[in-house]
């Protein structure tokens, strides 16, 4: 039986305007270009292709803060005309109020949606327990390390318990052995919450890692190249493992060549 469609994306396309300055005129820049798929209830889908091919707006039309210009974006069959408590985000910087301790953090969102505080503090201390830190809930961000803080960030995304995640680049800025240790964790997170997550990354081996399937965008505008079925089961090996065996080297060149045929850039 085919799997539930949380999210839908159909035939979206995006151009900016982009100002002139003193010398030069306005122009329009074609981003997005008739992008559709699916994700289905429980998948990790990874979007990927080089800088600048649209990735990160077209997460934003999803999440709702940027207008598209023509199709339709749909979650749980529900069209989207802005931001909603459907899409948790989590970026490439956590973005944590400094203020506020990480269970405060957390428990922001909650407070938004007016949830009574012994529920707020029930729920934060699950979810601090369910990243790995049910022990610094009282640190503040600058005590948490980069790894820490992405943690919660996830977690606070996680609180209002949405129908889609939203993920760019979110490990981007730590180092390789965090960068590892935080994609095994969220492949465990999402083993237990089966969160129907749609991710953004540059790195290929990451993406074959994370993923159920991954679409590869061409460069700008950004099209889809191909959506690549990913055949690991799961629970995933470390991701070590996984990189010897003969099939991921061949999705890794194939990712690689269909980015590079598409690339913009000059040597
Ligand atoms: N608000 C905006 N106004 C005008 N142009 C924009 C705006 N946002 C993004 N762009 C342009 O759209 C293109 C795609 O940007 P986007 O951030 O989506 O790329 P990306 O694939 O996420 O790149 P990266 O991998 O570097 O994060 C870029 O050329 C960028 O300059
Ligand atoms: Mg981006």
């Amino acid at each position: 039986m085919d799997k539930k469609i949380k999210l839908s994306v159909e035939d979206v396309s995006k151009t900016f305007r982009v100002r002139g300055g003193q010398y030069s005129e306005d122009h329009l820049l074609p981003v997005l270009r008739h992008i559709s798929f699916n994700v289905h209830e429980g998948e990790i889908v990874s979007l990927i292709g080089e800088s600048g091919c649209g990735k990160t707006t077209l997460l934003r039309i999803v999440q709702g803060l940027i207008k598209l210009d023509a199709g339709t974006i749909r979650v749980d069959n529900n069209v989207v005309s802005g931001p909603g408590r459907d899409r948790g985000f989590v970026f490439q910087q956590a973005t944590l109020l400094p203020w506020r301790s990480a269970r405060a953090n957390v428990e922001f969102g909650l407070e938004l949606q007016g949830l009574p505080r012994q529920q707020r503090s029930e729920r934060a201390q699950q979810l601090l327990k369910l990243v790995g830190l049910d022990r610094a809930g009282e640190q503040f961000p600058h005590q948490l390390s980069g790894g820490m803080q992405q943690r919660i960030g996830l977690a606070r995304a996680l609180a209002i318990d949405p129908a889609i995640l939203l993920m760019d680049e979110p490990f981007s800025a730590l180092d390789a052995q965090t960068r590892e240790v935080l994609q095994l964790e969220l492949l465990r997170i999402q083993a237990e919450t089966k969160k129907t997550t749609l991710f953004v990354t540059h790195d290929l081996d990451e993406a074959i890692y994370l993923s159920n399937r991954v679409i590869v965008l061409g460069a700008r505008p950004g099209r889809i190249k191909k959506i690549i079925d990913i055949p690991f089961t799961h629970p995933r090996p470390e991701i070590t493992e996984l990189r010897g065996d003969m099939r991921f080297q061949h999705i890794r060149a194939e990712m690689w060549d269909l980015i590079r045929s598409s690339s913009t850039a000059k040597a």
